[in-house]
């Protein structure tokens, strides 16, 4: 069978790469979103739609049907478009199970039981570990791959690997590990998961930070680029080396500028909440992170 076409649309401003997986030309028209973008305005508290809508404008022209609207994890830097993607397209929002761990995390912090199940029902679907299920023609499947977060999912879908920020492209290596409940003793196992995958399957990142000056953004290598030149996690890196380097790289770093807000809607897949006399509001706690 054909392997799956990938579109990537990349914000900028978060340096996010968000993906619709599908098969152009075919007569299933069936297609997955991934990692999906709401533009957040942190200063006016203003939400607009430019790169969701994107997306939503390639699905249009391509005629195809929104099957799934996934996220690799809870994302701390962006807004998820979920909710606004699937009021306008359909299609089931999915994460993984492990969500629980991180709305358990998060609870204590938002004080968010109102409005953000703690049991991931705000998903259409919770995915277990390597669970099976499909995108129009090709098989899928779930691969935990902890480590930036305890939550973060990979998905293969036909040779193609959406791996959110388990690994970066090879000139930038892989997701910093110091959020709640992240570990680079995971983050390093996870990438091992994920190099043992067939050398030509290609890996689809969740972002891209270019080195300064270096090149344009870019959205996937191949799991053979990978293992031979990832700079944190290539082939013959020990595991203790990186766990060293990875903490003392994310010492000290400064949080996401959309951390909060990211966080308290992604736990409610793209929902900003209870209303306050008709106007939704985002919540900051004061000296907790
Ligand atoms: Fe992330």
């Amino acid at each position: 069978m054909k392997n799956p076409d990938v579109r990537g649309f990349f914000d900028p401003i978060t340096a996010t790469w968000s993906y619709v997986v599908y098969t152009d030309g075919d007569t299933d028209k069936r297609c997955a979103i991934i990692d999906s973008v709401l533009d957040y305005d942190i200063f006016s508290g203003r939400t607009r739609t430019e790169s969701a809508d994107r997306v939503i404008d390639f699905i249009k022209t391509k005629g195809l049907e929104v099957q799934w609207v996934l996220e690799t994890h809870i994302h701390a830097d962006h807004l998820t478009a979920s909710a606004y993607i699937k009021e306008k397209l359909g299609g089931k929002t999915a994460i993984s199970k492990h969500i629980l761990k991180v709305l358990k995390t998060w609870e204590p912090i938002f004080h968010n039981e109102a409005d953000t199940p703690a049991n991931g029902y705000q998903f259409d679907h919770t995915f277990a570990d390597d669970e099976i299920f499909a995108v129009g023609p090709f098989e899928a499947r779930i691969i935990h791959t902890p480590g930036h977060t305890p939550a973060d999912t990979s998905y293969i879908i036909g040779d193609a690997v959406f791996v959110g920020d388990a690994m970066f492209l090879p000139d930038v290596g892989t997701g910093r590990c110091d959020f709640p409940g992240g570990s680079a003793e995971h983050s390093f196992d996870s990438s091992r998961k994920l190099l043992a995958l067939p050398d030509d399957y290609r890996m689809y990142v969740g972002h891209d930070y270019p080195p300064a000056g270096s090149r344009l953004p870019q959205c996937m290598a191949t799991i053979k680029e990978q293992r031979q030149s990832n700079v944190r996690v290539h082939e013959g890196v020990a595991k203790n080396e990186y766990v060293l380097k990875r903490n003392q790289d994310d010492h000290g770093k400064e949080v996401p500028k959309l951390l909060l807000p990211s966080i308290q809607v992604n736990l409610r897949a793209g929902e900003f909440g209870n209303a306050t006399a008709g106007v939704q509001y985002v919540k900051i706690p004061v000296n907790q992170i």
